[in-house]
């Protein structure tokens, strides 16, 4: 089978790579793609924009299954457009990337089915805004949030009136998140532990595939700024089996039945960021596609016995027919290597070397987030989040373990990532 997977960061290397395990594969195409993937797949260019250049290349090349991987494009309606010309997408349609979109849209039907998530209230007026604040029907600290997408960073959690009001002004007033913040809700600020789940969905049936743990703080500290994630690690004991019932039935099976019943059902990976609190998951946000870096942790528990392609194929012709996914019992953790000054300005083009000695260890992973190749055929630094170091043990102390050893032989002075990841 032929397959194009679109996207060209640390998540779709590890895409590549747990597909390329599949016995019926027998050709993958990537694009954008980057040098570090050029040994997985065909790197092909191609607009994915244009919609008769998509469907020109799909048809021309046989290809039986296009995967997306950011959201971005699913967001802009690829999946459909490509759909219309019979071509198999696993990712879902425009109208449901909404639960991505539109955080406003997902608390509607949250609202609707009785999901359990934060108590909310969307605004467009800052006057109005303002005033909900004041009348203390959510207390401190209470969340303002962006209600489009704004790379992790539309979420501002604020502990006094004064936060809140300059955080509903940036929105609102100033439009620092431009259309994103247009709209904006003001939510109860959860208190828990937070864990991404993640489940296939073919328009009504789901299957469970496990949860990750992000590290979303640039370092150890807990004030530190957001990123868009600095580490994950995934294991079978995240979550208890009876947590993951209620996850299914309380928060995942109404939205599906929702999109199903608005005529728009929902296809692909479903990725559900949760508070657990006590014996009781709440909704915190969907998201529409997996995550980075869960997807790193996650896809190499991936065995054998379990199919990745197989699996994602039967999610796109609406024939889920799987009834566990079960990934094997180990424990993984994926260490982040960003360039120093991430999130914020950080220079490009640093030669990074060790990585073929990194590479050479068994139980340890490299996935590549942002690099390239110089003309000497140097590994160079090439953006903010530059690679995913994965470690596998059969306990997480094992798997952490393994990642901050094999993590020693990295030479890249330019480069910095958090030593808790896993802890
Ligand atoms: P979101 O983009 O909605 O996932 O928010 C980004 C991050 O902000 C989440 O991963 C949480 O760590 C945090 N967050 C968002 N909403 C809340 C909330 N209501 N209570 C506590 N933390 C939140
Ligand atoms: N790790 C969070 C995300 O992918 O949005």
């Amino acid at each position: 089978m032929k397959v194009l997977v679109i996207g060209s960061g640390g998540r779709e290397h590890a895409l590549l790579w747990t597909l390329k395990k599949s016995p019926i594969l027998t050709e993958l195409y990537i694009t954008p793609g980057r040098p570090a993937m050029e040994n997985l797949g065909v790197l092909v260019n191609i607009n994915i924009q244009n919609s008769i250049d998509m469907t020109r290349f799909c048809k021309r090349e046989n290809i039986e299954l296009v995967i997306i991987g950011p959201e971005q494009p699913i967001i802009d309606g690829l999946a459909d457009n490509l759909v219309a010309e019979g071509i198999n997408v696993f990712a879902p349609s425009q109208a449901a990337a909404k639960l991505e979109a539109s955080k406003s849209f997902t608390k509607g039907i949250c609202k609707q089915y009785g999901i359990p998530t934060a108590k909310y209230e969307c605004f467009v007026d800052e006057r109005l805004a303002k005033s909900f604040v004041r009348s203390n029907k959510i207390k401190f600290p209470l969340v303002v949030k962006a209600n489009g997408i704004a790379a992790g960073k539309g979420v501002i959690v604020c502990n006094t009136e004064n936060e809140a009001f300059s955080a509903i002004d940036s929105m609102l007033v100033e439009k620092k998140f431009g259309e994103s913040g247009e709209e904006i809700i003001i939510e109860e600020f959860l208190v828990g532990e937070e864990v991404s789940f993640f489940a296939l969905v073919d328009g009504l049936k789901v299957v469970t595939l496990g949860c990750a743990k992000d590290y979303k703080r640039v370092d150890e500290n807990n004030d530190s700024r957001n990123t868009g994630g600095m580490g994950s690690y995934s294991s079978p004991s995240i979550i208890s089996k009876d947590m993951e019932q209620k996850i299914i039935q309380r928060i995942i099976y109404p939205t599906i039945q929702a999109l199903a019943n608005m005529g728009t059902p929902y296809r692909g990976v479903l990725f559900a960021g949760l508070i657990t609190c006590k014996d009781s998951p709440k909704l915190l946000e969907y998201n529409v596609r997996f995550g980075d870096p869960e997807a790193q942790s996650m896809l190499p528990r991936f065995d054998a016995s379990c199919d990745l392609l197989e699996l994602m194929l039967s999610v796109a012709k609406g024939k889920l027919s799987a009834k566990t996914v079960e990934l094997n019992s180990k424990a993984t953790v994926c260490v982040v290597v960003a360039s120093k000054g991430y999130p914020g300005d950080y220079q490009k083009g640093e030669i990074i070397k060790g990585l073929a000695k990194i590479e050479s260890i068994p139980g340890v992973l490299v996935f590549h987030a942002g690099t390239k190749l110089d003309e000497s055929g140097n590994w160079v630094s090439d953006g903010g989040r530059v690679l995913n170091i994965v470690g596998e043990g059969n306990t997480l102390e094992e798997a952490k373990s393994k990642v901050y050893s094999a993590l020693n032989f990295l030479e890249w002075p330019g480069g910095f990532f958090r030593y808790d990841i896993g802890s």
